[in-house]
């Protein structure tokens, strides 16, 4: 029998799992500078857990995990931030606030898989709970923003799109979408994109507006506006719709980001339970899915069982992060352990010594490795260190055991000397 990968999961061999392994180091780096706390749950949940606030698209693309006897079904999870919600819910009293929580799970959707879209994939959560101000708002997209910069992206790469939802709830209701139906109206402008256009319009009419007031919320916000000028928005849409991103764009200028970011009204996000400002990063050109998404849920921790307590957050994914990093030539030459020393024999008399020498390097703590070959070709040999990318060749020689010498090649420079043993683990280091 024969048995392939799950469609959309991948296998992680040698080179995938020491890019991943890359990926966590940098998210794990960029949250502990930024405040943030390493947690885990469980990677199943009662299935009700993801029902409560997440919203109908992703609770249908939930994998059921049963068992054998057919009792007690759990959902393999398709985000974090129910079970963030439950943990917060539970020992709310006893945390200490803020809570400033990461963390680096993998996710399973039962989405079509395609570019940029698996289904299981890795997604850094990023969360700050216990505090409601646009400050709080602009450290969590300050803190997006340093990761993206940290792996070499800049603004000319990637656009942090902010918008609010209570902004395009005002524009909306004034347009005439009832109170109601307001979520369905957030839910068809997320799910734009996947639409064709007379469906879209069709859809829109359901709510109460017509093509002509589609076109006027078209205008004013299917575009793009700069952040630190938010007289521009009050322009286009009013004073009061505006008062909330008004006081988060001082923010985001003041945490010195307002380049990475811009104001997209047309983005309000898919999960159900987000209440104010709401952020998605993309590619520059529109072409990729979002790299990343969040925004307030000020009410799921109350919805959890927990006290009233406000909370902002986002997750990044790896997948499409991954294919604009390659795109962007930002991928680097190598993400392995470097190998700080290749040991071989250069005589057959000197092969006896080669397995002490290098369990003694690795206990000093160095990454050494030696040749599994019956050469003692140098030329041969030494071609193997390169290969391993190895930082120097250590050579034992015929008379190393007699007076306690090996040559060290610098296989950067080319440099050959003579090192003793005593001096060996100092001079590779
Ligand atoms: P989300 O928008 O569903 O938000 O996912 C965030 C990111 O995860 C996406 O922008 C994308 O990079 C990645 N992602 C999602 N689905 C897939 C998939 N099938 N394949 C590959 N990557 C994917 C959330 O999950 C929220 N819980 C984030 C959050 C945390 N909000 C507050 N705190």
């Amino acid at each position: 029998m024969k048995f392939q990968a799950p469609k959309g999961t991948r296998d992680y061999y040698p080179a995938e799992m020491a890019w991943r392994r890359y990926l966590e180091a940098a998210w794990r780096r960029v949250s502990l500078r930024n405040g943030f706390e390493e947690v885990e749950g469980p990677i199943f949940e009662d299935i009700e857990l993801y029902k409560v606030k997440s919203g109908d698209e992703i609770v249908s693309q939930v994998f059921h995990v049963t068992r054998q006897d057919g009792e007690s079904t759990f959902g393999l999870r398709p985000e974090f931030t129910p079970t963030l919600a439950r943990m917060v819910a539970a020992k709310a009293n006893a945390l200490p606030k803020p809570i400033k929580w990461f963390c680096m799970p993998n996710l399973c959707r039962g989405e079509r898989p395609q570019r940029g879209r698996l289904r299981e994939f890795l997604q850094w959560n990023i969360d700050l709970l216990g505090l409601d101000s646009p400050a709080v708002d602009a450290e969590v997209i300050f803190t997006c923003v340093d990761l993206l910069r940290e792996l070499g992206l800049t603004p000319e790469h990637v656009k942090v799109k902010v918008s609010h939802r209570e902004t395009v709830r005002t524009i909306l209701a004034k347009l005439g979408v009832p109170g109601d139906r307001m979520i369905d109206a957030f839910n068809l402008l997320d799910r734009q994109a996947k639409m064709e256009a007379e469906a879209y319009t069709k859809a829109w009419v359901e709510l109460g507006l017509d093509s002509h007031k589609v076109e006027r919320f078209d205008q004013m916000c299917r575009r793009t506006y700069r952040v630190g000028d938010v007289a521009h928005l009050e322009r286009s849409i009013g004073g009061e719709a505006i008062a909330d991103l008004e006081a988060l764009d001082k923010q985001l200028s003041a945490f010195g980001i307002a380049e990475w970011c811009e104001y997209d009204l047309g983005i309000v996000r898919g999960l159900a339970y987000y209440t104010g400002t709401v952020f998605e990063v993309h590619e520059i050109s529109g072409a990729e899915r979002a790299i990343a998404g969040g925004g307030r849920y000020d009410k799921l921790i109350e919805l959890m069982g927990g006290p009233a307590m406000p909370a902002v957050g986002f997750g990044m994914g790896d997948v499409v992060l991954s294919l604009v990093l390659g795109d962007k030539g930002l991928l680097p030459e190598s993400v392995t352990d470097p190998v700080d020393a290749f040991v071989f024999a250069a005589e057959e008399s000197a092969r006896p010594m080669v397995s002490g020498l290098v369990a003694e390097l690795r206990s000093a703590g160095l990454h050494a490795r030696m040749t599994y070959k019956t050469t003692t070709n140098v030329g041969k040999l030494l071609k193997e260190a390169a290969q391993q990318d190895a930082r120097f060749a250590v050579i034992v020689e015929g008379d190393s055991q007699d007076n306690g010498k090996v040559s060290v090649k610098d296989l950067a420079s080319g440099d050959q000397s003579r090192v003793s043993l005593d001096d060996l683990p100092e001079r590779l280091r």
